[in-house]
């Protein structure tokens, strides 16, 4: 059997990219996933991508008996976990869904691999962990503040259910990698994000105002101590995130114990910056509005990326203009996302 590496929620937006990377740097991957936020068409795109068969496994990583079977079935020697519900909107009406799904599925995911002596985990966390920090750019050694969502404290509880894990047995390798704001696609164009429902993050917003699907862009709030009044984010490119995993993997090689990454690219960007600058790549002139800010939100939040690359030889290779170049690619050649067309999606030129 060969050397497997799991990839929960590997049909999404990010563990779709890493899983790509994975596959392009020689991995054998196979994806659990129970598409509750994607589309079996994501496979299929990277069986395309890649010219090689993706193992797929339509699942939910709730199911003890049917990770058992999976960890039984396959020699998985790592698992990268990408799988969790992500609306901070719907955490807050669905907090027991949040804690079951992602708390309750990751302790799950852990029993089964302690159980099978799987001890390498990747675990997708979030610079909401982090909390309002008292200042930018933020460093893994601030330590951890307040999330102000349960989605924020899904990952939160996670970082500590792990870190006593970690604690209890000297075998576990786990990377907590802290992503910053992710956005473009792969520059195929073949797979990118593809939210169900009215989507609530701010480039998937504003491609769906430039393809004519939302009327126009509200902008939350106009009044923060930023440059120009609107919040300012470390945007990283989702190939430079899906690069990070692959890194944090090797490094895992030859490394036990319990560590924390960012991954950002350690530039901020204002909501109006992002606007303008995606109507400058793009030529698309967007409608936007100013509305009060949207609760929960920071003013500032940037990465200081350099212990990742110190220790995991990582850094974000991708500016601005690419990310703004990608996601419009892959929205303006998927306008319905997945749904658009089984066929390969047309290029699309961007001026
Ligand atoms: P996504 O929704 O596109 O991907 C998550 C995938 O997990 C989906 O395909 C979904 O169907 C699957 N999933 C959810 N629950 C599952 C379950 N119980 N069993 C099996 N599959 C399940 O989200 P994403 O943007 O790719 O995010 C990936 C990870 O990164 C998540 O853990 C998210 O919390 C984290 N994260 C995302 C961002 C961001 O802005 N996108 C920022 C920080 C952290
Ligand atoms: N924004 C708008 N209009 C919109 C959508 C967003 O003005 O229609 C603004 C927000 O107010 C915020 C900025 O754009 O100022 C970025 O908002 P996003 O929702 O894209 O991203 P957040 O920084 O709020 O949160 C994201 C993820 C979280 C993650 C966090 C830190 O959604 O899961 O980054 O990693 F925790």
């Amino acid at each position: 059997m060969r050397k497997t590496t799991l990839i929960t929620g590997g049909a999404g937006y990010i563990g779709s990219h890493t899983a790509l990377a994975l596959i392009n740097a020689g991995h054998h991957v196979l994806v659990l996933d129970n598409l509750c936020n994607s589309c079996r068409e994501c496979i299929t795109r990277l069986e395309q991508l890649t010219d090689t068969h993706v193992d797929f496994i339509n699942g939910d990583m709730c199911d003890p008996i049917l990770l058992d079977g999976i960890f039984s079935r396959y020699d998985i020697d790592s698992v990268v976990h990408f799988a969790s519900l992500k609306s901070v909107e719907e955490s807050v009406r669905k907090p027991l869904d949040y804690y079951a799904n992602n708390v309750a599925g990751t302790l799950n995911l852990c029993k089964v691999m302690a159980a099978h002596e799987v001890f390498k985990l990747v675990f997708s966390s979030s610079a909401t962990v982090y909390g309002d920090p008292a200042q930018t750019p933020i460093l893994e050694d601030f330590g951890t503040g307040k999330p102000v969502n349960p989605y924020g404290r899904t990952k939160l509880m996670i970082e500590e259910l792990l870190t006593d894990l970690c604690h209890s047995d000297p075998r576990w390798s786990i990377a907590l990698l802290r992503y910053f704001n992710p956005i473009g696609a792969h520059e195929s164009g073949m797979i990118g994000e593809d939210p169900k429902g009215r989507p609530n993050n701010l480039l998937p917003c504003l491609t769906q105002v430039a393809i004519g699907r939302i009327p126009e862009l509200t902008v939350f709030g106009s009044d923060y101590p930023t440059v120009d009044g609107t919040c300012v984010r470390d945007y990283i490119h989702v190939v430079d995130l899906a690069n990070g995993h692959l890194a944090a993997l090797q490094v895992m090689q030859h490394h036990s114990g319990i560590n924390s990454w960012n991954l950002g690219t350690g530039i901020g960007y204002s909501v109006l910056q992002i606007i303008h600058s995606f109507e400058d790549i793009t030529g698309i002139t967007i409608p936007y509005r100013f509305a009060p800010r949207r609760l929960g939100d920071i003013a500032k939040c940037w990465a200081d990326p350099s212990k990742a690359g110190r220790e995991l030889g990582w850094s974000a290779q991708r500016g601005l203009e690419q990310m703004i170049t990608d996601t419009w690619r892959w929205q303006s050649s998927n306008p319905q996302g997945y749904q658009s067309s089984i066929e390969t999606p047309a290029r699309v030129a961007v001026k």
